[in-house]
């Protein structure tokens, strides 16, 4: 499957309403991921990370602006044109890994191809799954159950579960966080080389260091993107 060469947003919002207070949590973000990109975003606390990423994997709309993969405008699709989108072009890894402990690594791995609409077969999925273990040098523990397996071995099954479709763009929040800093830096090693590899990247991340180790590096200041030059007008 041939990826798209380009994500865009623009002039992305996001307001959250309660009834004692609304929130301007984004406020006009506008930018572009491309093929082949490792993209970090980070700011302060609160800042919106969090917001913009989880509207870039569909799993939250924005309240204005246009979100386009490829050619195709994804900004008004209903929950399940969102989530076969989301199943065919966009891989996500959260802080918390969100495996299911009741399945085996394997079977963590193979849940996102099992919703595909042209269903693979047995053969395939064993073949799919495989790869993407290898890819995370987790094919040792096919059959272990997430809860048996440390931290970052399990945020390793997670980054593989979010390849397994062969995404876009992967899209990561906080991916160490959860994780001390030995495996904290093992999993960002991975990332880097899947993306010499040529996997797109689009990393949320506080930590400076692991900003630093994209290839282009956005901030995000209270709902606005503004790259490192505006940032440093800005200090
Ligand atoms: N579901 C929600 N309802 C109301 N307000 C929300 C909701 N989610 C986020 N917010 C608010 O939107 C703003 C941005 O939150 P977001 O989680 O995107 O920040 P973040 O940059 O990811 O922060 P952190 O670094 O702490 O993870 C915050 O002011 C937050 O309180
Ligand atoms: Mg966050």
């Amino acid at each position: 499957m041939s990826h798209v060469s380009k994500i865009k947003l623009s002039n992305i919002t996001k307001k959250f309403v309660s009834s004692e207070m609304e929130t301007h949590a984004l406020q006009g973000v506008d930018f572009e991921i491309f093929s082949g990109d490792y993209v970090s975003i980070s700011g302060p606390s609160g800042c919106g990370k969090s917001t913009l990423l989880a509207i870039l994997g569909l799993l939250d709309t924005a309240t204005s602006g246009q979100y386009f993969i490829g050619e195709r405008n994804v900004s008004q699709l209903s929950v399940n044109q969102r989530a076969s989108v989301r199943n065919e072009h966009l891989g996500f890894v959260f802080q918390s890994f969100n495996l299911i402990d009741e399945l085996s690594v394997f079977d963590n791995v193979a849940l996102p191809l099992r919703y595909r609409q042209v269903p693979l077969s047995d053969a395939q999925i064993t073949q799919k799954v495989s790869a993407c273990l290898e890819k995370v040098q987790m094919s040792h523990r096919a059959n272990h159950k997430p809860n048996q397996l440390s931290g970052g071995q399990q945020q390793r099954i997670a980054i593989a579960r979010a390849l397994v479709n062969d995404p876009d763009v992967l899209l990561v929040d906080e991916p160490t966080g959860n994780l001390d800093s030995k495996n904290g830096d093992a999993v960002m090693h991975m990332l880097g080389e899947l993306n010499k590899q040529g996997t797109t990247i689009c990393m949320v991340t506080h930590d400076p260091r692991y900003a630093d180790m994209a290839k282009r590096k956005l901030y995000l200041l209270d709902g606005v993107m503004a790259d490192e030059f505006n940032l440093e007008l800005a200090v």
